[in-house]
């Protein structure tokens, strides 16, 4: 089969705090497992990210701290990086959206859309805080949905029904910073027209039925279907000023130039790797998926409005310098949006000393142990929860049990009775011959339940092979068997590596780290991916932080194993997984 192109989009997280378990979980994790299988499959992937450094939520902070609004993202990009490097969340490009090239892009998106006719000025109504002297924006006003009556609804956001709301229709609206109750006036914006895209979107969205998940598709289509127009800029400074002489004062709206950040990564991404017309073919080609990986409250945004203003950018001609005049914009193929990871009361635990804060965790116990948790309760269908107890639970009865101790049972016979080297198997039993054949078989049925962005399902079923091969060992029992035929035991024990060899493939997209330290145990010297680096990026005025990575060569590795008889193994086996003791 010919290599695929896959575009993986992870959302991009605020730069004003530090990222918890809920964010991993929600869509870095995820998108993460799912660009390491395909790189397996040999297919080619670009996956990008950055922090969204514009927009309120960074002023806000900054005002709390009493800093400036680039110290506050400046901080929490630095610490994504860190973050997201000790966790291998193997993004491309990780970048943010405050350098260069986004800024230029961001302006053209906007001009474009304007001599294209889908956007059009008009007043607005917003609430205006008289002890403030400003706009609030609307995140910062709290009052009661109009559509479910929950009485913490902010202005931009209903999180308990989920719709998106305008400050105005807020019933008994008050600030968030004061409590004041705040008065309507009026601001002349820029207006996104939904109602012209409806077909379009509508057509985009027909498509959809076999493989979006249902919440997601009926809740993108009845929003498309009734969409008004929407504000496209705000009265703000901290963002991309709009690119018009008469209107000092006006940032687009921070949602639409992150959006655009997929693109203006993956052009970013291009220039780095020193192919600057790469980012055409993901973008333009119809050979490519386009996956977006993002958490709940981002659904409307990423099936509805991005596509909006991918459709409206192409009408006339040429986007901006540099862009093809006569192609249309790849449109995401799919969403694979997930709900919450509840942290509740517990984002410390006592007993075991630590935070929910993903570089705390990282720092004590590794990625690996925290990738394993966060995939067995990844959001799929509903909220799951964090529990510290059932962490320490399935690292120790799991990850530990059923992985680290298979390897290490299986590895230290063959050093100690085998002359560290793989065994020579003999004639092949029933039973050796059904689990290897299970083996292999899951190559096909883990494959395409990764592909179908079903990982919990996928890790599942990857422990389930570690669980018959553990079965397969304690029936067998070569170390019993050693005492009386060595070449049994030896055949025993290749059944095992072998199957072992295999799965340091099926489960290295989840526990990536452990399983590239499984195969060097094997003897292997190569790896299965790539290099993750920081690098510092962009001209003297535009200097940036970054996370890239260098996939090397593609290897397709996504295969049964073919462990070799008489391969030296890599050193003496010691454990992979530590055991987590509660103090
Ligand atoms: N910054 C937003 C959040 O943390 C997500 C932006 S995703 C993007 O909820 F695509 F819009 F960038
Ligand atoms: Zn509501």
């Amino acid at each position: 089969m010919a290599p695929e192109n896959i575009l993986v989009c992870v959302a991009w997280p605020y730069a004003n705090g530090d990222l918890h378990v809920g964010h991993v979980a929600g869509a870095y994790l995820p998108a993460d497992i799912f660009a390491r299988y395909h790189r397996l499959k040999g297919n080619r992937v670009v996956m990008v990210s950055g922090s969204d450094s514009h927009g309120t939520p960074i002023v806000v902070r900054a005002d709390k701290e009493g800093k400036t609004p680039r110290e506050v993202f400046e901080h929490f990009h630095g610490r994504f990086l860190e973050t997201q490097k000790n966790l291998g969340v193997s993004y491309d490009l990780f970048t943010h959206t405050d350098t260069h090239n986004h800024r230029r892009i961001g302006q053209q998106m906007f001009t474009r859309l304007l001599q294209n006719e889908y956007l059009f000025k008009a007043k607005q109504k917003q609430l205006y805080s008289e002890t403030q002297g400003k706009f609030l924006p609307d995140r910062l006003v709290e009052g009661t949905c109009p559509h479910c009556g929950y009485d913490k609804a902010r202005g931009d956001q209903c999180d308990n029904c989920g719709k998106l709301l305008d400050g105005t229709e807020l019933i008994d609206p008050r600030s968030r910073i004061d409590g004041s109750t705040p008065v309507v006036r009026e601001s002349e914006h820029y207006f996104l027209d939904l109602p012209a895209l409806r077909e379009p979107l509508l057509a985009y969205l027909a498509d959809k039925d076999s493989y979006w998940r249902s919440t997601v598709l009926d809740f993108s289509r009845n929003y498309a279907a009734n969409a008004e127009p929407r504000a496209f800029t705000r009265d703000l400074t901290w963002g991309i000023p709009i690119p018009l002489s008469d209107s000092e004062g006006k940032c687009i709206y921070v949602w639409y130039e992150a959006l655009l950040g997929y693109l203006t990564a993956t052009v970013e991404w291009a220039d780095l790797a020193g192919q600057p017309d790469e980012w055409k073919k993901f973008w333009y080609e119809k050979d490519v998926k386009i996956y977006n990986f993002i958490g709940k409250d981002n659904i409307l945004f990423h099936t509805v409005l991005w596509q909006a203003v991918l459709l409206g950018m192409e009408r006339l001609g040429q986007p901006w310098d540099g862009a093809d005049s006569d192609k249309e914009f790849n449109l995401p193929y799919d969403v694979p949006a997930n709900q919450y990871v509840n942290l509740g009361g517990q984002k410390f635990s006592k007993s075991l000393g630590v935070s929910l804060d993903v570089l705390d965790l990282t720092a004590k116990y590794g990625a690996d142990p925290v990738r394993y948790y966060l995939t067995s309760i990844m959001p799929e269908a509903k909220d799951s929860e964090w529990n510290w107890n059932d962490f320490v639970l399935r690292n120790n009865s799991e990850l530990l049990a059923k992985w680290g101790n298979l390897v290490q049972r299986t590895l230290s016979q063959i050093w100690k009775n085998f002359d560290q080297r793989i065994p020579t198997p003999g004639e092949l039993s029933e039973a050796d011959q059904a689990l290897i054949a299970q083996s292999e078989a899951a190559f096909e049925t883990i494959g395409a339940t990764l592909n179908a962005v079903h990982l919990r399902d996928a890790l599942n079923s990857a422990i389930e092979l570690a669980t018959a091969t553990n079965q397969y060992l304690d029936r067998e029992a070569p170390w019993k068997t050693i005492k009386t035929d060595h070449a049994r035991a030896g055949t025993q024990l290749y059944v095992a590596a072998r199957v072992i060899d295999s799965l340091s493939v099926l489960l290295s997209p989840f526990i990536p780290f452990t399983c590239e330290a499984v195969r060097r145990q094997l003897g292997y010297t190569g790896a299965l991916y790539g290099e993750q680096y920081m690098e510092q990026v962009g001209a003297a005025d535009d200097r940036h932080d970054v996370l890239r990575y260098d996939a090397g060569a593609a290897r397709g590795e996504w295969k049964p194993s073919a462990l070799q008889p008489g391969q030296p193994l890599g050193g003496e086996p010691k454990g992979l997984v530590a055991k987590i003791e509660l103090a």
